[in-house]
């Protein structure tokens, strides 16, 4: 990838580029809609990647281009306000550049940008994160930017929450910094401490996308956001307030009469998924993998009944594939309403055995989801 996304941008720019770095995707493994309650979630690094290309201009303009379909966006870099809906493919690197900047990056001139992907897109396997990220890594470094990797992981973050109105934790930027081949990466988010744990080398994955996408997906993640806030306010009473991580299932049915259901079931969801986290990081050190498999299922549970973020076509795909031979569990892998089911399988769950799944979900909805395995791969960095 780095040769010919190398050879397109000699092409389209006339000139080698300075600077290659890239990111990975990754899958949400479990800890669903913890990370900006201050909880804990683990995520996975793939082997698929976003890959830029960067290099300095002699004028003080920022460009923008796409290998995959030609196209040159320009922004002054003295004004870097974020661009309409139909150009927001550049505010994910316009908006980290511009926190580089407050943070220090010094740019005595602009750059010439350009990327290129081998992550499925529209699988919910975080491709934003991916270009936040490997775009932190190529202007830090084509500009001589010192910065450590928890800062070029919160400016991606910094770019979702308040570049382009996404109120979102800090799992898919975390984990697409701090991923590792062959390892999980555990987060606590409230004090934004990143490990990573080996794992089960016999495991494998496999990503069922449901290709379905909830119209208003970004709106219903954000009403989520809010839900949790507000339990957390009820939780925290007149005291200091504190997000959903600081609370236990015994807080929350004290609490319960002076919320509404629904908030309540929020509330509930976040709470016992924390639980999940804590326990699956236990039993995967002791290698209790079928124990690992009925949290994932049981996070999906929760999903479906507290938290409302599946829908039909995730719930007919977990139901689908969990009793199968070699399955160790499975769940809605993101943010919901839509997107892919994970699995976790050993190594006798086989591509018969997945398209088997996407058969049957073709008889169901007449269309069939994308199916494919894939493997961990590195965190960020230049290529
Ligand atoms: C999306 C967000 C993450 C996280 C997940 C749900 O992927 O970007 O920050 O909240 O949803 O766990």
């Amino acid at each position: 990838m780095k040769e010919s996304l190398s050879a397109s941008f000699e092409k389209i720019f006339a000139r080698k580029p300075e600077v290659l770095a890239q990111a990975p995707g990754r899958i949400e493994f479990i800890g669903n809609h913890t990370d900006y309650n201050g909880g804990y979630v683990m995520g996975v690094a793939l082997d698929k990647v976003v890959t830029v290309a960067l290099a300095k201009r002699s004028d003080r303009k920022l460009c923008f281009a796409r290998a995959k379909y030609g196209d040159k966006v320009f922004v002054d870099l003295d004004n870097p306000a974020k661009q309409p809906k139909e150009l927001n493919w550049v505010n994910y690197p316009l908006g980290v550049f511009k926190f580089l900047v407050e943070a220090g990056l010094k740019a005595d001139c602009g750059f010439d940008m350009l990327d290129c992907s081998n992550l499925p897109s529209g699988a919910g396997l975080s491709s934003s994160a991916a270009i936040e990220l490997s775009s932190a890594f190529a202007m830090s470094k084509l500009y001589g930017f010192e910065a450590d990797l928890k800062t070029l992981v919160k400016i991606g973050r910094k770019c979702e929450n308040e570049f382009l109105g996404m109120p979102c934790g800090i799992l898919d930027q975390g984990v697409s910094g701090y991923g590792k081949k062959d390892s999980i990466v555990y987060i606590d988010c409230l004090t934004e401490e990143f490990s990573n744990y080996p794992l089960p080398s016999n495991c494998r994955f496999w990503l069922f996308n449901s290709t379905k996408k909830h119209a208003l997906v970004d709106g219903l993640y954000a009403a989520r956001h809010n839900e949790c806030m507000q339990a957390a306010k009820i939780l925290s009473g007149d005291g200091e307030q504190k997000l959903l991580r600081a609370f236990n299932s015994a807080d929350l049915e004290a609490v319960k009469d002076k919320m509404s259901d629904a908030v309540y079931r929020r509330a509930k969801h976040v709470i016992e998924e924390n639980a999940r986290v804590l326990e699956a990081k236990k039993l995967l050190l002791s290698g209790d993998i079928a124990g690992v498999g009925k949290l994932l299922n049981a996070s999906h549970e929760s999903s479906r009944r507290l938290f409302e973020n599946s829908c039909e076509e995730l719930d007919f795909l977990v139901d689908t594939v969990s009793p199968m031979k070699g399955v160790y569990g499975a769940r809605l892998s993101g943010g919901g309403f839509g997107g892919a089911v994970m699995a976790l399988t050993d190594e006798s769950f086989s591509q018969a055995d997945a398209e088997k799944v996407a058969k049957i979900y073709e008889g169901k909805f007449g269309k069939k989801p994308a199916v494919f395995t894939c493997s961990s791969g590195d965190g960020a960095k230049l290529v």
